[in-house]
């Protein structure tokens, strides 16, 4: 037997029992006369002593010889401690060890297995399974697999059966590259990995399943960023003979029941927003409502004036920051800057500060009265105190910039706080999007997502204002989830690939079989996917879903760990029939 206890076991009412634990050396204290070791394993830290007066030559000598995070076994009885440490449930006892068995000897590690290590990003990557011993990565994963169960009970509880669909497949749209995979049986063929099991849950609902989940893994061949890996993880669910109303109540009772279980907060307030509002008020489909500074749309008050730059915009925009009158010239200049740069791309910026005693003062006191100033104020909310920042320009760009400021100011004044939660849907989205450099339309969501109840229509028309009953789940500024109620007769689905520029030939080749089975009896149907990664990091207080993935890939998509992606053989490429042409 390894262990009687684990390593966080033991306390006061243990006393004077004899144990045996395993562990890893996190670190020793030699006092000459006195040695103690700490013996680390998931479950906590367990002080052990070995003293000359109570411990042999021998046995001291064989503690001295520990190196860190050699596993190491013990039997010793378990003591009162002189000093005790509060800070550990361990804290009131150690063990006086009687026999040492080292079960495997460890070469020093390359960073500290700490809080805060010394090791840097990369260093910690190579060695993930060092690193996954630290507190923080360690914590993040059982808090993962605390979400995934509570998600699993919920919908389990609520009537949904797992199902698991197939990895290797055909492409699946949701609007990144796809992963491909060789067929060795089937010469000059491939597989694509599935972006998600879009299809495949639509077509368990037509199978009759009713109501489905999966907690699945989805690869994406698109630029990593924080909230992006290749591979990650989704909760994906699909129900039969819903409505959209039904699904956003389904989800929003997940999403509570969550943030309760984990969390211990009621949520009361789920608010709705439709796409347009969102934009319009926070210049972004994924809004983060935890703080105000709402758009004010100034075109009314600020245009017809001599100003020239908003006379000719197409939108005048602005928002109020709170307490930030009394910046200095110098500190606005430098927020200039900061919307002048590339990421951001805004021109410039009018600012007008709100005075404690009501009055105003601006960058273009030349063209607007103080009455003029009060009617911005009143526009943006701005009180006594705040700075109105107002750009102005194309709508989408100049919202999109403005959006970037909103989320830099509240992010500079600590309003966006990790621990306070506010989820909203953000509804009615478009069902088409231009791309602008081919002029073509795409599928925001994807192809097989319904237009709005009599909009159909409006496809041959106006393709861009046709909205669709979808809608993405949004938490504290960041996309959680995303659905939508599906297309469940051929001759709509036809339309769609349609006027996504598909001949009937290629949607046929695609997508025949959800076609197909389209003609044998679907159910209206509907459904969601979350972003598990997303969810459980925002869940846990941050936006980097890496350090709650075990084994991460790095922004250029590798896994430095395992020294993937890498050639393979030739023999490999001979028999999957493949020749590489790396100068094309
Ligand atoms: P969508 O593409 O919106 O919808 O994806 C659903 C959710 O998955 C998460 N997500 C990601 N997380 C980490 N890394 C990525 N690269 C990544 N890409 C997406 C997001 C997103 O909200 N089949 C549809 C769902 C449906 O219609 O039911 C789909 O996949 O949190």
């Amino acid at each position: 037997m390894y262990r009687s206890h684990t390593c966080g076991e033991l306390r006061e009412e243990h006393i004077d029992n004899i144990v045996t634990l395993s562990g890893w050396v996190h670190k020793t204290r030699d006092k000459g006369f006195v040695v103690w070791i700490d013996l680390r394993d998931r479950f906590g830290i367990t002080q052990l002593i070995f003293d000359e007066e109570r411990t042999s030559k021998e046995l001291l000598e064989q503690a001295r010889s520990l190196g860190r995070e050699f596993v190491i076994q013990i039997k010793g009885t378990v003591l009162e401690r002189a000093s005790k440490n509060a800070n550990i449930p361990t804290g009131n006892i150690e063990v006086l060890v009687q026999e040492l068995t080292i079960l495997n000897e460890s070469k020093t590690p390359p960073f500290t297995i700490e809080d805060d290590t010394d090791g840097g990003e990369d260093i910690r990557m190579k060695y993930r399974y060092l690193d996954i011993r630290r507190n923080t990565v360690k914590n993040n994963l059982i808090f993962r697999s605390k979400v995934s169960m509570e998600v699993r009970k919920y919908l389990s509880d609520g009537g949904f059966i797992e199902v698991e669909t197939p990895y290797l497949i055909k492409s699946t749209p949701e609007g990144a590259r796809d992963f491909v995979v060789p067929s060795r049986m089937n010469e000059g063929q491939f597989y694509a990995l599935p972006q998600s099991p879009q299809t495949f849950k639509q077509l368990l609902m037509v199978g009759g399943m009713d109501k489905y989940f999966q907690i699945v893994k989805c690869f994406r061949d698109e630029d990593l960023r924080a909230d992006r890996q290749p591979e990650f993880t989704q909760i994906d669910c699909e129900m039969a003979f819903v409505e959209q109303e039904d699904i956003l109540n389904a989800f929003e009772g997940l999403t509570k029941h969550l943030l309760k279980e984990i969390k211990g907060i009621d949520i009361t307030s789920f608010p709705r927003v439709t796409y347009d509002d969102a934009m319009a008020k926070y210049g972004n489909d994924k809004p983060d409502i935890r703080f105000g500074m709402e758009f004010g749309e100034l075109n009314a008050v600020a245009q017809h004036k001599e100003f020239n730059v908003f006379n000719t915009a197409e939108l005048v925009v602005g928002i109020a920051i709170p307490g930030a009158a009394t910046y200095t010239r110098k500190e606005i200049d430098k927020l200039i800057d900061w919307i002048r740069r590339p990421q951001v791309g805004a021109k410039g910026m009018v600012y007008v500060k709100c005075n404690e005693d009501g009055s105003f003062k601006s960058s273009v006191d030349k063209f607007y009265d103080q009455e003029d100033l009060a009617n911005w104020a009143k526009v943006t909310g701005a009180k006594a105190g705040d700075l109105i920042c107002v750009l102005s320009g194309d709508t989408n760009a100049t919202r999109a910039q403005l959006s970037a400021l909103r989320m830099e100011m509240a992010e500079r004044l600590g309003l966006r706080k990790p621990e306070e939660f506010a989820p909203l849907w953000v509804i009615d989205f478009p069902l088409l999007e231009l791309d602008e450099e081919t002029g073509n339309y795409h599928a925001m969501h994807h192809p097989f997502t319904s237009p709005k109840p009599g909009q159909l229509e409006l496809l041959d028309t106006n393709p861009g204002a046709v909205k669709a009953n979808a809608y993405d789940l949004v938490l504290n500024g960041n996309e959680i989830g995303g659905g939508s109620i599906r297309i469940h007769d051929k001759e709509t689905q036809a339309t769609m690939f349609k006027h996504l520029g598909f001949t009937p030939e290629e949607a046929k080749a695609q997508f025949g079989f959800l076609m197909d089975a389209f003609q044998y009896g679907a159910p209206p149907h509907g459904g969601i996917a979350f972003g598990l990664d997303r969810l459980v990091s925002i869940l846990g207080g941050q936006e980097t879903i890496r350090d709650f993935i075990a084994f991460p890939k790095n922004n250029s998509g590798r896994d430095v760990m395992i020294d993937a992606p890498a050639p393979i053989d030739d023999e490999q490429l001979k028999e999957l029939r493949l020749q590489l042409n790396l100068e094309s």
